[in-house]
């Protein structure tokens, strides 16, 4: 069963280098078996057995969220309210949720993610990653990352998350690199860690992030995000898919970072919540880096799951094109995932989504404003706003 939407006042394709975006006007997209057959202009466009009319609406591909918390209970809503009076954020908020993770259930757990997955497919997400370290037990980093493989094949074992209260940082470490990490490897496809101020040294997420290559998994890395500890070059020698937030850089730092394949992974919702610096993402994109943009979905530093709010602030704060963010939270995503994704091309998963808007550009020029229509997975509608 082929079907031939049209009535596509504005669709955007992604093209494989960073920040390269066609919109073709007039336009329509073909899906058979959950895969597109053809997207390009509406009189070049293939009979189908059905046809959809959507009336001038913009389609986009849908969003690739590589970066996200989903398995953590409770909030910290106080926390937040803090900072806007001046306390500045700090990485030990973390153990507050690990107190009301460790407490919940895994059906409260996983409750929790799935409603923050309704709210991903309202937003445009399509694709996502999801991170354990709220647990930072063996039976809690287990029980988070058996509940997101079962979200998700995007899943990162981030039990270097902070060290838990009550444990010895080298007892911590011995865990982490030994039996945590055996216990949770079948369930975890990345390793991650928190490199920074309050967090893991340098020398520390080393050590954490060869365990985890010993072990199968693939590296990516939180980092410079509250100070600059050194990371980068570690990073890059490691091949990490992705370094996330990336505030603090040194020239040395950009010039590392331009050369290699690490993504670095934008995470505007984090500086937003966290009232803090943004990252110069023009200096950047114009050093040749490949930029994705993530919500960072956590109860501490960026408690949203709106890609659309993201690609507003990371174009309005942090100098992008309009079309260098939407590719960022597509393909740059996909990128940041080494996976496919955030391409509407030929033979791609037809996952797309629907703005109740002419085109990509409303996304931040309406900010805070539902504009998603609809959202499709592999073909399938799930989400579409009554
Ligand atoms: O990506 N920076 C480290 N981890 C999360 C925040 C975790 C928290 O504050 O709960 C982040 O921003
Ligand atoms: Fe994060």
């Amino acid at each position: 069963m082929s079907t031939l939407y049209k009535g596509i006042s504005s669709l955007a394709l992604t093209g494989e280098k960073f920040g390269d975006i066609q919109v073709i006007e007039n336009a329509a997209l073909a899906v058979e078996n959950g895969k597109v057959i053809f997207a390009g202009p509406a009189h070049k466009a293939i009979a189908c057995d059905e046809t959809v009319d959507l009336g001038g609406k913009a389609v986009i591909p849908g969003f690739v969220d590589s970066h996200s918390h989903l398995i953590f209970a409770g909030e910290r809503s106080e926390e937040f309210a803090s900072r806007i009076t001046g306390k500045p954020y700090a990485a030990g908020g973390i153990r507050t949720t690990v107190r009301a993770t460790r407490a919940a259930t895994d059906a409260e757990l996983l409750a929790n993610a799935k409603k923050l997955i309704g709210e991903f497919y309202e937003s445009g997400i399509t694709q996502f990653e999801i991170k354990s370290g709220y647990g930072l037990d063996v039976e809690t980093e287990l029980r988070s990352l058996k509940i997101a493989s079962e979200l998700t094949p995007h899943t990162t074992f981030l039990g270097a998350h902070v060290v838990p209260e009550g444990v010895e940082r080298s007892d911590y470490l011995k865990s982490v690199t030994g039996e945590m990490l055996q216990a949770v490897k079948p369930y975890a496809k990345w390793i991650d860690v928190f490199c920074d101020q309050g967090a893991f040294s340098v020398d520390e997420a080393k050590e954490i992030l060869e365990a985890g290559i010993a072990a199968g998994l693939k590296p990516r890395i939180h980092a410079n995000q509250i100070a600059n500890l050194g990371a980068v070059a570690m990073a890059v020698e490691l091949d990490c898919a992705s370094l996330d937030h990336a505030t603090h850089l040194t020239a040395e730092d950009i010039a590392a970072l331009s050369g290699s394949n690490t993504v670095v992974t934008l995470l505007p919702g984090a500086e937003f919540s966290t009232k803090s610096p943004y990252p110069d993402s023009r200096r950047l994109a114009s050093a040749g880096i490949t930029l994705a943009i993530a919500t960072d979905c956590n109860p501490g530093s960026s408690f949203t799951t709106s890609m659309p709010f993201c690609i507003a602030v990371a174009v309005r704060e942090m100098g992008l094109t309009p079309e260098q963010a939407l590719w960022a939270a597509t393909r740059g995503g996909a990128k940041a995932l080494r996976t496919e994704g955030g391409s509407l091309d030929v033979g791609a998963s037809a996952d797309f989504v629907v703005l109740d808007a002419p085109s990509h550009l409303f996304l931040s020029y309406r900010p805070g404003v539902q504009l998603v229509s609809q959202t499709y997975i592999a073909g399938r509608r799930v989400f579409e706003r009554q």
